[in-house]
């Protein structure tokens, strides 16, 4: 430092322009070093603390995409294949298990690429003995074996992994499937359609959306290997099974237009499938698997009831809706599990309701509302019913009450089971003891209390339109609620 300073004092032009020369090297040198194009045996690599959205490992030969260290939550690590100008990610390796940005994660390629903290254990790594990793330019990451000088095999790609996204000319088959970054939705193929399913409960998922190939230009011939899809570059998501004349086209917007940006498919946390394209300056939306909110899942979440074009309320008419609080307590599992299975829940009924989504739900006919309640009533597995009574049409919920949608025909009813006193159950020695302490504390706060009710009550009769009906709320995203999302911090 003083030699350094001495030097400055010396001959200040000179050291000044050595210092820019080689901090200008220096950077070029760390932006080439940073990635590479092909990663070999014995290539390492730490995040660097000082980056707060992704650090970039192996680029393609474009330079459009990235295999990257990406930061999530600020604290947390993915191992993500992005599209680098919008920091987009398209992959990640290890979604459900994240490493922490810290320095004692590494990525580490020996034949198989792998990430680990080295003091405790590895979060994900690649089945492989191969000898490179390489990005290709379609965003595909593939761990290759070198046969001889000019030709390779691919042991391992990150297109037979998808998350939550497919990219063009990605096949997406029946073995594979979409999930959602909050873990709720995912999209699977059938023998021959697309379904969208929410897992509403553990072990059950729900089909919410279902797209039936149209098998116009060619049809679906049983026993003839099972289907796939792709995006195709054209603009539209191909059915295929075998050969190359899909065997349906779901159109996008630019499907004929001769639009020439990258495309991809997203399953959004709200379970709606979207499809984009980039302009080169930002994703433009090119296809919506649901335009009408109130069909996806679960947009005013539990016990939620969404009314078309004017946002969220509670079926239950007394709640306020608020965004991001459910409507009523969901715990995990159903009534069966308790003693006395009357005395658990309150039973709600509401008319002028109907279920989302219903042309894919299960339904028996009765021929009274009373019949179909009685359906549920006294069994533990059910939740809830919708009937028609029109119809006669009475849909049996085996999984927590979900959104409803509202709907003017006061004929439709539904009667929902809501959990009551789900804390009173478990009452011991210790939290008897502790309600005493609280009943201390609560006999000194009243007189606080009293005298501020007192002054708001005054202060709301010289304000006396405030009235109890609730306006709606605005529609809830379904990741922000009770089940676990990842927030990707580079957005
Ligand atoms: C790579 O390293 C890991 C951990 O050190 C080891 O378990 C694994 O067998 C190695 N893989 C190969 C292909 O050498
Ligand atoms: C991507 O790579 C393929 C094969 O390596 C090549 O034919 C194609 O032109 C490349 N595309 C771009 C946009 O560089
Ligand atoms: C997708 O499937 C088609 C037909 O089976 C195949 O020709 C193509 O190479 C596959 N694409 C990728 C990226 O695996
Ligand atoms: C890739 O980069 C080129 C310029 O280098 C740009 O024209 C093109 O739009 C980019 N593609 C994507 C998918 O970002
Ligand atoms: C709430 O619903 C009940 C039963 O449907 C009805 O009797 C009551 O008038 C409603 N209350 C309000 C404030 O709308
Ligand atoms: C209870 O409801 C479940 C789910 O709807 C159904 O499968 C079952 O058969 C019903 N049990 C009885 C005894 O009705
Ligand atoms: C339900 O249907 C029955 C006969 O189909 C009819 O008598 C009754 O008025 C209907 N109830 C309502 C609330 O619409």
């Amino acid at each position: 430092m003083d030699r350094l300073i001495n030097l400055v004092v010396i001959r200040p032009r000179e050291t000044q322009l050595l210092l820019f020369t080689t901090s200008i090297l220096f950077t070029y040198i760390t932006t080439l070093s940073t990635a590479q194009e092909l990663l070999q045996a014995g290539f390492k690599a730490t995040p660097n603390p000082k980056i707060s959205t992704f650090q970039p490992l192996l680029n393609d030969s474009t330079g459009n995409f990235s295999l990257a260290f990406l930061r999530v939550n600020k604290t947390q690590l993915a191992l993500a294949v992005l599209h680098v100008p919008s920091s987009e990610p398209l992959w990640l390796a290890n979604p459900t298990d994240l490493a922490s940005w810290s320095d004692h994660t590494q990525l580490f390629f020996n034949g198989s690429l792998m990430i680990s903290d080295p003091h405790s254990r590895v979060f994900w790594s690649t089945p492989t003995n191969g000898d490179l990793v390489v990005l290709l330019n379609s965003s595909n990451l593939q761990v290759q074996k070198k046969l001889d000088q000019d030709s390779s095999s691919v042991l391992w790609q990150s297109f037979d992994f998808p998350t939550d996204t497919l990219v063009e000319n990605q096949n997406f088959t029946a073995t594979q499937s979409l999930i959602s970054q909050n873990g709720l939705c995912s999209m699977r193929l059938g023998s021959n359609f697309i379904g969208l399913y929410a897992n509403f409960q553990e072990n059950y998922d729900q089909i919410y959306w279902k797209h039936t190939a149209l098998e116009a230009k060619a049809a679906i011939v049983e026993g003839q290997g099972p289907i796939y899809v792709r995006v195709n570059s054209d603009g539209y998501l191909g059915m295929y099974q075998n050969g190359t004349t899909p065997v349906d086209v779901e159109p996008f917007r630019s499907f004929q237009r001769s639009i020439n940006g990258f495309l991809r498919l997203r399953l959004e946390p709200d379970g709606d499938l979207k499809g984009y394209y980039w302009d080169g300056s930002s994703w433009i939306l090119n296809y919506q698997a649901i335009s009408d909110t109130c069909e996806l899942p679960s947009p005013c979440g539990p016990y939620g009831l969404c009314m078309p074009g004017s946002g969220c309320s509670c079926l239950d008419n007394r709640t306020e809706f608020r965004s991001g609080v459910d409507c009523a307590p969901v715990e995990t599992g159903n009534f069966c599990g308790e003693k006395v299975v009357k005395d658990n829940f309150k039973a709600l009924t509401r008319s002028g309701v109907e279920l989302p989504y219903k042309q894919l739900m299960q339904y028996e006919t009765t021929s009274s509302l009373e019949q179909c309640e009685g359906l549920c009533e006294n069994n533990c597995s059910c939740w809830g019913v919708v009937y028609n009574n029109a119809s006669g049409f009475c849909y049996v919920l085996d999984y927590p009450i979900q959104t409803l949608v509202a709907v003017g025909d006061e004929s439709k009813v539904g009667y929902f089971k809501v959990r009551e006193g789900a804390g009173k159950r478990k009452r011991n020695a210790g939290v008897v003891f502790a309600y005493a302490v609280v009943g201390g504390v609560i006999v000194v706060l009243i007189g606080i209390i009293g005298f501020w009710t007192y002054r708001t009550w005054w202060r709301r009769k010289r304000n006396q339109e405030e009235e109890g009906d609730f306006s709606p709320g605005p529609y809830k995203n379904l990741g922000s609620a009770s089940f676990k999302s990842i927030e990707m911090s580079s957005r």
